[in-house]
């Protein structure tokens, strides 16, 4: 018997409210993920891939969204646990890296101590000390050079890419067993890009953590996931092994993304080539 996979989701709806009543951004979205995967989901803009996302975090109060369906984690159902039962989680057994670190950061703290925030809400055992070491070691672990004076810096003294390093540091501290990464180098330039997915492929790879990739990008998917998850107006047009579904894509609408991307023809990441 199939080990149950680390996270499925059945027939997710997620409606925001509008002043004309719902609207429907994810229309019955299935899929699953075994532990230490790496699925992408990739769709037009406005198909619905951060609402899962969002979903999937438990980060639907601020836009009062409504979710329906199910969502099924480590065997738990999401959908209905407590507020503070998503706090705990979030951040710890789950964890978000978005397009925008500098949106995701707060510019007024040294990233040592935003990095640490993790360990101080999540491990309120731990001490000063401890978790100023923890967090020397993690911007070690992302690549950071020099990281006994980078751990006092404020993020506008750092470039993009390490500031989303820094994010990525926080995301992957208490090694979550699941990591959505929303866009995560689109803010970046080219080479930059390849070095940060790079990284957190690594980084998930060591600590099997599971890494759900949302792109628009079908040649990082490519090159990057297992499966694939094609999105279109909150539907699911689309789902399987990258290179069945890539390489012989069914549906027209999956054939029309892959006409429309730089890359097209060469079947590898164009790392050359200006993505969106
Ligand atoms: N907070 C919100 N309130 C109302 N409508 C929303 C909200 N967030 C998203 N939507 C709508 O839901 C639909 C799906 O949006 P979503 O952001 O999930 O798409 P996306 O695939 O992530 O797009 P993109 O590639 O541009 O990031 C869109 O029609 C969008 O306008
Ligand atoms: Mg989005």
């Amino acid at each position: 018997m199939a080990a149950s996979p680390l996270l499925s989701v059945g027939n997710l709806t997620v409606d925001y409210p509008s002043r004309t009543g719902l609207i429907r951004a994810v229309d019955g979205v299935s899929f699953s993920i075994s532990a230490g995967s790496v699925l992408g989901v990739v769709g037009e803009s406005g198909s619905g891939k951060s609402s899962v996302g969002f979903a999937l975090m438990g980060l639907t109060d601020a836009s009062k969204a409504v979710l329906g369906g199910t969502i099924t984690f480590e065997g738990r159902d999401m959908l209905t646990l407590s507020r503070s039962a998503w706090r705990q989680l979030r951040g710890d057994r789950i964890a978000m890296v978005f397009q925008d670190a500098m949106a995701t950061l707060n510019p007024v703290m040294r990233i040592g101590d935003q990095i640490g925030e993790v360990f101080r809400w999540h491990r309120p055992e731990m001490s000063r000390r401890a978790i100023r070491a923890a967090c020397l070691e993690l911007l070690e672990r992302v690549g950071i050079k020099d990281a006994g004076r980078r751990i006092d810096s404020y993020p506008h003294q750092l470039s993009g890419g390490m500031r989303q390093r820094v994010v990525i540091a926080a995301a992957i501290a208490l090694k979550p067993s699941l990591l959505i990464a929303d866009e995560p180098t689109t803010a970046l330039d080219v080479t930059v890009q390849a070095q940060i997915l790079e990284l957190m492929q690594t980084l998930c790879r060591e600590q099997g953590t599971a890494l759900i990739l949302v792109s628009h990008d079908l040649d990082v998917v490519s090159d990057v996931c297992r499966d694939v998850v094609v999105m279109k107006d909150g539907v699911v047009v689309e789902a399987g092994p990258v290179d069945d579904v890539l390489m012989n894509p069914q549906h027209a609408y999956t054939q029309i993304l892959l006409k429309a991307r730089p890359g097209f023809g060469s079947g590898h990441m164009n790392t050359g080539a200006p993505h969106g």
